[in-house]
């Protein structure tokens, strides 16, 4: 009798990934975590709780444990310091939006496979622009900012030479304004406008109305691919996790970048690291999402960005890495005064 010769455990580990994932996903629907956070609880008074049958209900906490989300003690099951972290809902560093729309993005490859790898069906890059304005969109679009690359970007730009002299900042793409909003707290004699798409810009006002912050920081419309931005405005220009858009001329988005700024002033980008510690294969996997959801490249090589800036006329030229694993990179550079 014929017996395998290979090792078939790669494919039987795969074969596991997706219903964890989605067993995950659900618990954060259901409030699961949260629930656990009050207090831990048995399989039985988990399974009264949300009226499941006690033989699944012992099972998913078990597939959780065994994912480090819980643990078991002598109380019952309760929250790893992970699922603490990121999974209850009133952490500032929850992440249920950001799982649900990696969720959505997955789910929407996955009914088109064929015809979105063929070029014959219309991929995310192409949904119509209010799609970025989704409230549950800008929520995961934050939740996700939050994971470190927020916090590396503030440092480094507050770490800049003049930063303390900068009165005036754009935010190109800035979206949830969650950037500049840290930004404006550690120089409060800075001003700004988060630059993006007219949904975006309703609901980023009303956040910014809802942080009491409006005599500091106001959204306006700017749409890149046909609007300029005003010339000598800015002593501080930032994009974060925008540039993928622009991949066609770089150089150009950085020459415009360039001319919007005043002599002196600094333009920071924020890009997705292919060189990060982050496991080959979650980088595998989201450039395969990225590209078969119509852009071109979620990785920018830093020699690319490092050249658009000088073909732009960026001097001081600096790089940083940002986020967890080193997953963000950061180039800066200056106008020359
Ligand atoms: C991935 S989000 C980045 C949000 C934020 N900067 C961050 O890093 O968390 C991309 C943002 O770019 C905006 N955007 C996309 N295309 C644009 C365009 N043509 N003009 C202006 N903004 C655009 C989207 O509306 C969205 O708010």
């Amino acid at each position: 009798m014929n017996t395998p010769q290979s090792d078939f455990s790669p494919l039987s580990r795969l074969m596991s990934q997706e219903v964890i994932f989605h067993a995950v996903v659900q618990c954060v629907r259901l409030k699961l975590f949260d629930a656990l956070s009050e207090q831990p609880a048995t399989p039985e008074e988990i399974a009264r709780k949300f009226g499941f049958q006690l033989g699944p209900t012992q099972a998913l906490l078990e597939l959780l444990a065994v994912n480090d989300l819980l643990t078991l003690g002598e109380h019952g099951y309760e929250n790893t310091a992970t699922a603490a972290e990121f999974l209850v809902s009133d952490s500032y560093f929850y992440q249920g939006a950001a799982l649900e729309h990696n969720s959505r993005f997955t789910a929407a490859i996955k009914t088109q496979f064929i015809p979105l790898l063929k070029g014959e069906a219309n991929p995310i890059a192409h949904a119509p622009d209010d799609a970025w304005s989704d409230t549950d969109t800008m929520r995961a679009t934050l939740q996700h900012s939050r994971m470190g690359a927020l916090q590396d970007t503030v440092k480094v730009i507050s770490g800049l030479p003049n930063f303390t002299e900068m009165r005036f900042m754009a935010d190109i793409g800035g979206n949830h304004g969650e950037y500049s909003m840290a930004l404006i707290e550690r120089n409060p004699q800075l001003h700004g406008v988060i630059l993006d798409l007219p949904g975006v810009v309703e609901k980023a006002n009303e956040r910014i109305a809802r942080h009491e912050l409006t005599q500091s920081l106001k959204a306006q419309v700017l749409d890149l691919r046909s609007d300029t931005l005003p010339s000598d405005s800015y002593d501080l220009v930032i994009a974060s996790h925008i540039l993928y858009a622009f991949m066609d001329d770089l150089a150009g988005f950085a020459r415009q970048v360039h001319d919007s700024l005043k002599p002196g002033g600094w333009f920071v980008s924020q890009h997705m690291n292919r060189h990060s510690d982050t496991a080959l294969q979650e980088k595998a996997s989201l450039e395969f999402v990225t590209r078969m959801s119509g852009y071109p490249t979620h990785f920018i090589a830093r020699e690319q960005l490092e050249s658009a800036f000088a073909v732009a006329g960026f001097a001081d030229i600096r790089c940083a890495f940002s986020g967890p694993g080193a997953q963000g990179l950061i180039v800066a550079g200056q106008r020359d005064s």
